[in-house]
């Protein structure tokens, strides 16, 4: 990590399911920071629900839209910010949000993410036949980017709440440190 890099906010990364939004909450409200979420900014700025964004103007404007509101972060100081799942799997996101946060991935494996996403219908990428294939497939595509984070922190078989401590403990460590 190199040593001129500002903390003043702490980004979630990492694949659905992985509990981005749940622990961001709790740390955000353990640190006394504003919380932001990356999939309601676009759904504000787009007018309508992720979901309508895909079927209705495709995948590709729904990442012109992710990457608009990845620029406007920079802008912020003491915010928790949790990322869809496809934002910080794109260099180019991952380079804007380490200019002025911590960025931390939550991991999980194929089996948890299906495990916690299965009775949930809002995500597009995940209404195919083989929901649990396609989350294979994907985590495999998207594993050497999501490493590309300050820390990695393992968000399944444990409560979501120690998950959260961890991270809170990441945050403090590095902002610690970055001040030395
Ligand atoms: C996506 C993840 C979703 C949402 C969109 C695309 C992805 O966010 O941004 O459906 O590409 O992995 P969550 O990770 O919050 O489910």
């Amino acid at each position: 990590m190199s040593a001129n890099r500002q903390f003043r906010n702490l980004a979630l990364i990492g694949f659905m399911g992985t509990g981005k939004s749940t622990v961001g909450r709790l740390v955000a409200r353990q640190l006394g920071f504003a919380f932001l979420d990356t999939d309601e900014r676009i759904e504000a700025l787009a007018g309508k629900p992720i979901a309508r964004i895909f079927t209705e103007d495709g995948e590709a404007a729904f990442r012109d839209l992710e990457r608009r509101v990845v620029t406007d972060l920079s802008r912020l100081d003491g915010a928790v910010i949790a990322t869809g799942g496809g934002l910080g799997a794109n260099a180019q996101n991952l380079a804007q949000l380490k200019t002025h946060a911590l960025v931390i991935c939550l991991w999980a494996t194929p089996e948890v993410i299906w495990r916690r996403v299965r009775r949930q219908t809002h995500r597009p990428l995940l209404q195919v036949p083989d929901p649990l294939a396609r989350i294979r497939e994907l985590l495999a595509e998207r594993a050497a980017a999501y490493r590309q984070a300050d820390v990695l922190v393992y968000s399944g078989l444990r409560q979501l709440r120690e998950v959260a401590r961890q991270v809170n403990c990441q945050f403090q460590y590095a902002r610690q440190a970055a001040r030395q």
